[in-house]
């Protein structure tokens, strides 16, 4: 089975860059199943309802979230009445929005946890992995990817290495930026630190340079707007997984005119 993996889909450009490349990467290698961040697809903050059909007409399966999942109110009339996007599985038991993706089909479970470094995580990442074990979700022999999305690059390792073996991917999100470090570890789980971003490549973190220079050589407090212009940068990971484990993948880190 492949597996398309997309990095933080960052407003308008981002979502013109995954509807230019991926209907076409699903044929030319025969993807089964994408999954996208798209925390940032409305202007950079959050989902709407116009961006949630956007990244449907540019045939994402699955879209995880992260920090910014709530900044566009709009996602409130849509999280509970579809089966494709899911919210960090440790916010609170009782917020909105599907904590668990399951496709029987492809016997394929996505979860997305939230880091604790840094940001207003409530509930510890550790503790949902031991519900979860305790519910005996590691021991189904379902293909499980794990977006985690966080700061810290070691929080990433440790959850990685915690799981080896137990899960098929944890493919980190939420810096923006791609890491070098994309290898199988020992049992057969998959690891990237941080997939990256679709957005503008000319940007910081898919935000206009300017605002972001003024914003920290001054006393104003810019908001960060996001990059509209091209080039496109597209940064994803597809893996080839067969018996849940990883065997193969490859790494796309492409700037798109
Ligand atoms: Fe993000
Ligand atoms: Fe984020």
């Amino acid at each position: 089975m492949r597996i398309l993996f997309v990095g933080d889909i960052v407003s308008t450009s981002g979502r013109r860059v995954c509807q230019q490349i991926i209907p076409e990467l699903r044929k030319k290698y025969n993807i089964e199943f994408v999954i996208a961040n798209g925390e940032n697809s409305a202007g950079g903050f959050g989902i709407n309802k116009k961006t949630y059909q956007e990244l449907m007409e540019s045939q994402i399966d699955l879209i995880t979230t992260g920090n910014h999942t709530w900044d566009n109110r709009e996602i409130l009339e849509i999280v509970n009445n579809v089966n494709n996007i899911i919210v960090p599985y440790n916010f609170l038991p009782w917020s909105p929005g599907k904590k668990i993706y399951i496709n029987p089909e492809l016997n394929l479970a996505v979860i997305n946890l939230l880091g604790r470094t840094f940001l207003d995580t409530p509930i510890s990442p550790l503790l949902s992995i031991r519900e979860l074990e305790n519910q005996g979700f590691f021991e189904k022999n379902l293909n499980i990817i794990i977006d985690f999305h966080a700061e810290a690059t070691a929080e990433k390792y440790f959850f990685s290495y915690l799981l080896d073996g137990k899960i098929s991917a944890l493919i980190g999100t939420h810096t923006h930026v791609q890491t070098n470090d994309a290898k199988i570890l020992p049992n057969g789980t998959f690891h990237i630190t941080d997939v990256g971003m679709c957005g503008s490549y000319h940007s910081i973190i898919g935000f206009k340079i300017s605002k972001i220079l003024e914003k920290y050589q001054t006393t104003l407090n810019n908001k960060f707007e996001p990059e509209r212009e091209r080039p496109y940068i597209f940064n994803a990971v597809l893996l080839e997984i067969q018996n849940t484990k990883v065997v193969s993948f490859k790494v796309f880190n492409e700037v798109v005119n």
